[in-house]
């Protein structure tokens, strides 16, 4: 498997981005499936990339296409450590090449530089095999039934 390379977002990746959202099974995977404006999705875009409690990495092979994103949120929970959620995707065309599960570990790697030893949470949909496998492979385990969005989900932790 070719090496990755990531960064940060930025501005530039607006547009990028803003496809990546709007992909079909990206939204049909999310807790909010609703199509997304670009108004409502670069005001999101803008916030985010400087907002102290989000982590946004864009992901790029070897010929420098940028191949998938991985996004995560760090959010209070009442008498508990915050809670951070990570989210993936992987550009269409790139899918079913095990990219996933690299960009996972490299990405959970990187946040916790960021935030120290913290514990991840994926929320996954339970028709979401792909999504699943690549948590699995990445070293996320199924810890049970989630009713945290409006959807029920499978909730995977990952602490090391
Ligand atoms: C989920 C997603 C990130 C997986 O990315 P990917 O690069 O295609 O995944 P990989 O190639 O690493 O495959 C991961 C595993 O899923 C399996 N897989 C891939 N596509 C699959 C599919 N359509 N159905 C079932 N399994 C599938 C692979 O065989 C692999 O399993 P294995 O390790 O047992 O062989 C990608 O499909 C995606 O971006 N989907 C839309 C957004 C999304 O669902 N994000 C996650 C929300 S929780």
């Amino acid at each position: 498997m070719a090496q990755l390379v990531y960064r940060t977002a930025q501005i530039i990746d607006a547009q990028l981005y803003f496809d990546w959202a709007n992909d079909p099974d990206t939204r049909r995977q999310s807790f909010n499936s609703n199509p997304i404006s670009l108004e409502t999705h670069t005001a999101w875009f803008t916030r985010k990339l400087t907002d102290a409690n989000a982590l946004l990495l864009v992901f790029f092979d070897e010929m420098e296409q940028a191949v998938g994103q991985v996004r995560f949120e760090r959010a209070p929970v009442a008498d508990m450590p915050d809670e951070i959620i990570i989210g993936i995707s992987v550009d269409a065309s790139q899918r079913g090449k095990g990219m996933a599960t690299q960009l996972i570990q490299q990405g959970c790697a990187a946040c916790r530089e960021q935030w120290g030893m913290v514990t991840i949470h994926a929320y996954i949909k339970a028709n979401n095999r792909a999504s699943m496998r690549a948590f699995e492979r990445a070293g996320f385990v199924l810890s049970g039934e989630s009713g945290k969005f409006d959807t029920p989900s499978l909730l995977y932790i990952n602490s090391q």
